[in-house]
């Protein structure tokens, strides 16, 4: 059959969706075919995730219309969606964290027995059959609020294997999977593929698109731009797609003058997750943490920051020995922490953009009782141009912006503190590549000015591509620290695999 021959397993046509201040959609048409992956990009707030809620029967369009086969549909709401074969995966988990895994999966058409009473038994058989599948390494009648987020995240997964989909939507599905549970996933995708189901894949991870895609299509401000054959295309060009130009990825060599030490770790343990690790970090540099997920990076941060007690080693600020209990006295010695989930550890959803921004530093602004509002907005308004934050007004709930803008918003938060060290933990999640180059740029520039900077990432183009110097960290251990000239990818993923130098010549 040629590609004319085939229907679509579904289309949208003309789809608009307008929020108070925002024309979040702009009649864009899309169709996936049976059995393709197909890739939707964008920058952060481009309308991804809006015109995929659409599909999901989580808003209703103001226009357009969408069809399952050749059939148009009203998708009334989720539930109205899922029974039509659309399942949608979120960026944001949607579990219910006190209930089981299993009534997770079978959320809303739990199996039942005569008198409406629960089959548990055949819940818990089927859902531990749909784990397995998923290679999933926990069993259904565990709580969800007790898993981590990458296995949150495969309940989500299984939920979607419980109907007869024809199409299942992946927004951002790998942001905080690890290597090997990606591979599972992408495993499963393939699985879906074959069964001719339909997929939309939203991601901002180039590689991944390209290892997985039939098609691209690209969405920017509200409007639909193209689709491109992922064979017949490559990276330079979907970005220019997306945002309008090419992006020069080079490394920015400028050399910048080092001021004194910011801090020094001594001999610093944390019980087993890391050991006897030891560091220096000047005014002006940025050191880059590598490793693999668990490897303790984290962890140190976290231990930096007061949110775990050390069990031996020293932490010294400026040549003064400090003692950190909680986040506010790293605050008050100048060290802040850019967390690793955002969700739960940096942003207050249904508060407004400025107050997010601010909150840390109401004491500083409090004139008297009142908090001074232009000030704050003073504020607010620096950080949205540095960070290029997409948002009507300051008045916006954080909770209504877009994934990748939100993240840009707790950036600004702790920036605007204006620490002396600054630790950021993967910096540019779920951010799309124009506002990863504009990141890594702003962590330049900070370091440029002053700032001490830590960077935490596991992509490694990235720790390259802003580090200093690489510390390599393998199992709880700091394996070796490498200067940009030392620095290759090679060197580093033997130091991250735990093969140092010696062991190889040994
Ligand atoms: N419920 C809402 N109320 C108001 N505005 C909204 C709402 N949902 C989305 N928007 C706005 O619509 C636009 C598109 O947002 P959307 O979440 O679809 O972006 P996205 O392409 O998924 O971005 P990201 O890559 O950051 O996830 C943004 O400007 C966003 O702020
Ligand atoms: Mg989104």
């Amino acid at each position: 059959m040629t590609d004319q021959d085939r229907k679509p397993a579904l289309r949208l046509e003309g789809i608009v969706k307008t929020f108070p201040g925002v024309r979040a959609l702009d009649g864009v048409s899309l169709s996936v075919m049976p059995g393709e992956v197909h890739a939707l990009m964008g920058e952060n707030g481009a309308g991804k995730s809006t015109l995929m809620k659409v599909l999901g029967g989580l808003h209703q369009p103001n226009e357009g219309r969408i069809f399952i086969g050749d059939e148009p549909v009203v998708m009334g709401s989720p539930m109205d969606a899922k029974a039509k074969g659309v399942v949608f995966i979120h960026q944001e988990l949607s579990l219910a964290e006190e209930l089981s895994v299993a009534e997770n999966i079978y959320l809303g058409q739990l199996p039942r027995k005569s008198f409406g009473r629960v089959d548990w038994t055949r819940l818990h058989a089927d859902s531990d059959a749909i784990l397995k599948r998923l290679n999933c390494g926990f069993g259904s009648g565990a709580i969800v609020g007790e898993l981590s987020i990458a296995n949150m995240q495969m309940v989500e997964i299984a939920r979607a294997l419980t109907v007869d989909a024809k199409a299942v939507i992946f927004d951002e599905p790998t942001a905080s999977l690890t290597d090997a549970e990606k591979v599972v996933l992408f495993e499963v995708i393939a699985d879906l593929r074959k069964q001719g189901v339909g997929i939309v894949y939203i991601s901002h991870r180039m590689e991944e698109i390209f290892r997985i895609s039939d098609r691209i299509s690209v969405l920017r401000d509200g409007a639909y731009r193209g689709t491109l054959k992922t064979a017949e295309t490559d990276e330079d060009e979907v970005t220019r797609l997306m945002i309008g130009r090419s992006l020069d990825l080079s490394r920015n060599a400028e050399h910048v003058e080092l001021g004194d030490v910011a801090l020094e770790v001594r001999g610093l343990s944390c019980g087993k997750l890391f050991h006897d690790v030891s560091f220096d970090l000047r005014a002006g540099e940025v050191l880059g943490f590598y490793g693999l997920v668990g490897a303790g990076r984290t962890e140190i941060a976290e231990t930096l920051f007061g949110l775990r007690t050390p069990t031996a080693g020293k932490i010294l600020l400026k040549g003064r020995e400090v003692t950190i209990h909680s986040p506010m006295d790293a605050i008050a010695h100048g060290l802040s922490l850019v967390p690793e989930d955002r969700k739960s550890q940096g942003l207050i959803l249904g508060m407004n953009c400025r107050d997010n921004i601010t909150l840390p530093q109401v004491d500083d602004l409090t004139a008297g009782p009142f908090v001074s509002d232009g000030a704050e907005i003073a504020i607010f308004d620096q950080y949205r141009d540095r960070l290029d934050i997409k948002t009507p007004s300051w008045r916006q709930l954080v909770g209504n912006l877009s994934g990748g803008n939100q993240q840009k918003i707790v950036i600004g938060k702790w920036l605007s503190m204006r620490p002396e060290v600054l630790i950021v933990d993967e910096p540019t999640r779920g951010i799309d590549v124009g506002s990863k180059s504009e990141i890594h740029n702003l962590i330049r520039e900070l370091a440029k000015s002053g700032y001490a900077v830590i960077v935490i990432s596991s992509e490694m183009p990235e720790v390259l591509r802003v580090s200093d110097r690489v510390a390599a960290m393998y199992s709880g251990k700091l394996m070796r620290i490498f200067t940009a000239d030392e620095v290759t990818e090679d060197n580093l993923v033997q130091a991250i695999s735990g093969l140092s130098e010696n062991s190889r010549v040994a």
